[in-house]
């Protein structure tokens, strides 16, 4: 789809507050991720278990942000809580950048696997994470409402080469 791939104009960096208004655009743009509020964002920005990553493209003025995904980890556990890339944006490598660094990061701080829920007719999330090694371990019957529907559990391995 994505004429030519973004990765070798896009840094991945940590979340900070001038980051949240082009977060919200990605989220009202995208039904599938979770809205949350600037306070949430402050709130993970605190806590030291939660890590939120954004993509910036380069070579735009002031860079644009077209991505973030977040996650949070508990000893070896680490868990995704939210991930979205910007509609025009897609399939053009940026959520894998995201992840690349995320497992990295991860990895370093010690997680060993990494988990997610997704929506069993979320096609291009599920197609996403096959393609980035997740297998599913389990279905939530009825786990989502509005509309209701089935999450189906999600795990991956984090190995240490990708501490590299
Ligand atoms: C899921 C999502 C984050 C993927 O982001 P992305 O930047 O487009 O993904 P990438 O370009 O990094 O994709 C990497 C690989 O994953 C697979 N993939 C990603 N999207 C796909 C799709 N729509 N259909 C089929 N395969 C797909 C492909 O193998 C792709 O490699 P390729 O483009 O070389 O074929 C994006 O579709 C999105 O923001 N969706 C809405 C929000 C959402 O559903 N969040 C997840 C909630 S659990």
């Amino acid at each position: 789809m994505g004429a030519l791939s973004h990765s070798a104009r896009l840094r991945i960096e940590l979340f900070s507050h001038h980051a949240f208004e082009a977060i919200v655009k990605i989220q009202n743009s995208s039904a599938q991720a979770a809205a949350w509020s600037e306070a949430d964002y402050q709130r993970l920005t605190a806590d030291p278990e939660a890590m939120v990553l954004v993509a910036v493209l380069e070579g735009t003025t002031p860079p644009e942000i077209i991505g973030f995904a977040a996650f949070h980890r508990v000893g070896e556990e680490a868990e995704l809580w939210n991930l979205a890339v910007a509609p025009q944006h897609r399939r053009q490598g940026v959520a894998k950048a995201l992840f690349q660094e995320a497992c990295r990061r991860l990895v370093r701080a010690g997680a060993t696997r990494l988990f997610l829920e997704v929506r069993a007719s979320n096609a291009p999330a599920l197609a996403f994470y096959r393609a980035a090694g997740f297998k599913t371990l389990t279905r939530r019957k009825e786990y989502y409402q509005n509309p209701n529907e089935d999450a189906l559990v999600l795990a991956c391995q984090l190995v240490p080469e990708l501490a590299n």
